[in-house]
Parts: structure tokens; C-alpha cells; sequence
């Protein structure tokens, strides 16, 4: 059979994976990771709290590493993450909280960060994550029940930081596609106030009016076989109005959270696996039937290293988790299969 990587060639679309660099150690992991994927996404190692976690002594080993075995297999990096709340080195959350640190020295390290990281890499990242998940979550809207900009750059910069650090980025590197990526924004709602994927639409909308550069919308795709499905036809109609931005559109993160323990029942035909392997199907129609998605990258390949196993969805640890499409010993799983006949048919 082809990998995923050489069926997807045809449609000039890259298939992607996150990668976790301490499992780069086991020759199975390492040997699907640079044979299945044409792009990869360092899981951790270029956030922020990896790259500086001690302030002003830069750590490039493990994101080195990362772009060491990327280049050796001739895959194309998403670079993640420039500008996020989560996974900020401690001395910087803390000279913020207790006023060490001020608005405009805080601006002044977030520009020296965009600028010294996308500097280092420069000419060898295909697409940066520059924002992350800057907007309320639709369910989830804050006090005032309405959708907006969130988050620790928000809370102490105001919302113009967004512009600036794609602006930082662009003078970094003026050949990598600079990127807005988030969750929740894989179909439009009802286009009321709780629709987070129109607020991303018009904040995107706005920023390309006023000339600041952004490439692409990543829509990271993050779903769960507890939610209703998207139909291949909602996810291809959200990247196309994207698309419609004058950006390139990037299934970011994808992953099917299965509810658990009916997992695990051991029936022939299991239809949680079913359904995980249908909502990894409609988003990879949706990718194929709209023009400017240009890649598809899972959150991880495989359920031994899925972040999932690890987070509580509301259910507790353990109770929604084995995203991924193969099993924990490397089984492609019903999903891997329904990727590999989308790629095959399309
Ligand atoms: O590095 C420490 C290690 O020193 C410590 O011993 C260990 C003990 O728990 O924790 C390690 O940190 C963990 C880190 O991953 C690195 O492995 C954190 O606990 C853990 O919370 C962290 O989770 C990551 C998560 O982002 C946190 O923000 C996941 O691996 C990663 O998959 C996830 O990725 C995010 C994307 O960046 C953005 N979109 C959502 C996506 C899923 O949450």
C-alpha cells in the first residue's frame, strides 16, 4: 500500500503529523513518522517555556533535533507555536502577575521572541503558527456571554498585539506563510454572537484590510465522537469562506476523541471507531473539495502519545481519549484506513 504522504501527492495537498521528540527514540515511531507524513509540527518543543525557560539563555536542543529530522526526511515544518497564552515560561507569567515586569517591557519580549525564534529557523518553515487561540471559545464566552478576544496578550496588551506579531514575523522571514490558528472554528454556527468561527472570519477579515500579513487560517480540528459530526460539506463551506479572505487555509491539529471504556468492547465491527473514522473522513473531503486547503496534519499519530490520553474533556482522565489513527502498538485503526480511501478516490 502508499503511505499517506504519496497518495495526498496527487492532490497537492502535504499530510501531516505532530511530532513528540522523546519518542523520536523508538524506531517504530520514528520510522511511520518520516515515511507516512510529508509535514510535520513539533508538539512542544518550539513553545515558548521550551525554547527560554530561563530568562535571556536560549535552549535550541530539542527544537534543533526536531528540524534535524524533519530535513533529513525532506518534510515541510509547521512551525508552532510564536504567540500563545499556554506554556509560558514561568519567569515571565510571574514578572507580569507580581509587576516587575510592565506593558511596555512586556511588548518589547514578545517582539525580541517572535523576531529572535522565526530569525533562527528563517527559510526553513513552510508555515508559522504566529497567533494561537486568541478568541473566546463560543461555548464557553466568558461573563459576558458574547465571543471575544481572550488570554494573557490580550489581558495585558490589548488586542493590536495580534497585528504586530504578524508584522514581527514577516520582517523575520518574508517566505514563511504566517498563519492564525484555533479550535472550534471547523463550520460556521448561526453567524450570532457566540459564533466563534464569524469572529475569526471578521478579526481576519480586518486584519487583511489593514495590510497586516497574514497567509492562512489553521483550523487545529480537534473533534470528539461525544459532539454531533460535521458533514464534509460544513468543513469544505468554512474553509472556502476562509479561503474567500484572500488566505490559504490548514487542518491543523487534527484528532477524534472516542468515548471510553466502549472502546474497547472488542466487537468486530465497533462503531466509535466507525465514527472517528468518519469525522477524519469528512474533514479530509472537506480539505480535498476546497481549493486552498494545503495541508492536513494530525495531533499525533498514534494513541500511545496522544496528548488526549492525559487531559479531562469533563469526563475525568481517560474517559474521552485515543484520538489518533493507530492504536497504541501501532495498528492503523479504522480512521487510517478511511484517510488512506479519501486520498485513494478523491
Ligand atoms: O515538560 C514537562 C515535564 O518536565 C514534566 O515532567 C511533565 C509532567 O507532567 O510535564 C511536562 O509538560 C507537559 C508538556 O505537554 C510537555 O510534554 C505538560 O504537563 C502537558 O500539559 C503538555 O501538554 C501539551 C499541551 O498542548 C499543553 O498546552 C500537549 O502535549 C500538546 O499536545 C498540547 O498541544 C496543544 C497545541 O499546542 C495547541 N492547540 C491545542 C493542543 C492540545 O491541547
Amino acid at each position: 500500500t502508499q503511505t499517506l504522504a504519496t497518495l495526498a501527492d496527487r492532490h497537492h495537498l502535504a499530510v501531516g503529523t505532530a511530532i513528540d521528540v522523546g519518542a523520536l527514540s523508538d524506531p517504530t515511531y520514528r520510522s511511520i513518522a518520516s515515511t507516512e507524513f510529508s509535514t510535520v509540527t513539533p508538539e512542544n518543543v518550539m513553545k515558548w517555556e521550551a525554547l527560554e525557560p530561563t530568562r535571556g539563555r536560549y535552549d535550541w536542543s530539542a527544537a534543533d533535533r526536531f528540524m534535524r529530522f524533519a530535513e533529513a526526511n525532506d518534510q515541510q515544518v509547521r512551525g508552532h507555536v510564536l504567540v500563545w497564552s499556554n506554556q509560558l515560561p514561568g519567569w515571565l507569567t510571574e514578572g507580569v502577575a507580581d509587576g516587575s515586569i510592565d506593558r511596555t517591557e512586556l511588548r518589547a519580549l514578545l517582539r525580541k521572541h517572535v523576531t529572535d525564534v522565526v530569525t533562527r529557523y528563517k527559510g526553513r518553515i513552510w508555515q508559522w503558527d504566529v497567533v494561537n487561540e486568541a478568541v473566546e471559545d463560543g461555548f464557553d464566552p466568558g461573563p459576558d456571554g458574547v465571543v471575544g478576544y481572550k488570554g494573557f496578550w490580550y489581558d495585558n496588551l490589548g488586542p493590536g498585539y495580534v497585528a504586530d506579531a504578524f508584522r514581527w514575523a514577516r520582517a523575520a522571514d518574508p517566505k514563511a506563510l504566517l498563519f492564525y490558528n484555533d479550535y472550534n472554528i471547523d463550520a460556521f454556527a448561526d453567524g450570532g454572537s457566540l459564533d466563534k468561527t464569524q469572529f475569526v472570519y471578521d478579526m481576519v477579515r480586518d486584519l487583511k484590510a489593514r495590510g497586516v500579513p497574514v497567509d492562512g487560517v489553521g483550523s487545529q480540528a480537534h473533534l470528539s465522537t461525544r459532539y454531533p459530526n460535521y458533514s464534509s460539506f460544513q468543513i469544505a463551506d468554512a474553509l472556502n469562506r476562509f479561503a474567500g479572505l484572500g488566505v490559504a487555509t490548514a487542518l491543523t491539529e487534527v484528532d477524534v476523541r472516542n468515548l471510553l471504556p466502549e472502546e474497547r468492547t472488542g466487537d468486530t465491527i465497533n462503531p466509535l471507531l466507525q465514527a472517528q473514522a468518519f469525522n477524519y473522513g469528512a474533514l479530509m473531503q472537506g480539505c480535498l473539495a476546497s481549493r486552498k486547503c494545503i495541508s492536513y496534519t494530525v495531533w499525533g499519530f498514534d494513541d500511545g502519545h496522544s496528548w488526549t490520553n492525559d487531559w479531562d474533556f469533563g469526563g475525568g482522565v481517560g474517559t474521552e481519549a485515543l484520538a489518533a489513527i493507530y492504536d497504541e502498538d501501532y495498528r492503523p485503526k479504522p480512521a487510517y484506513a478511511q484517510l488512506q480511501a479519501d486520498l485513494a478516490y478523491a
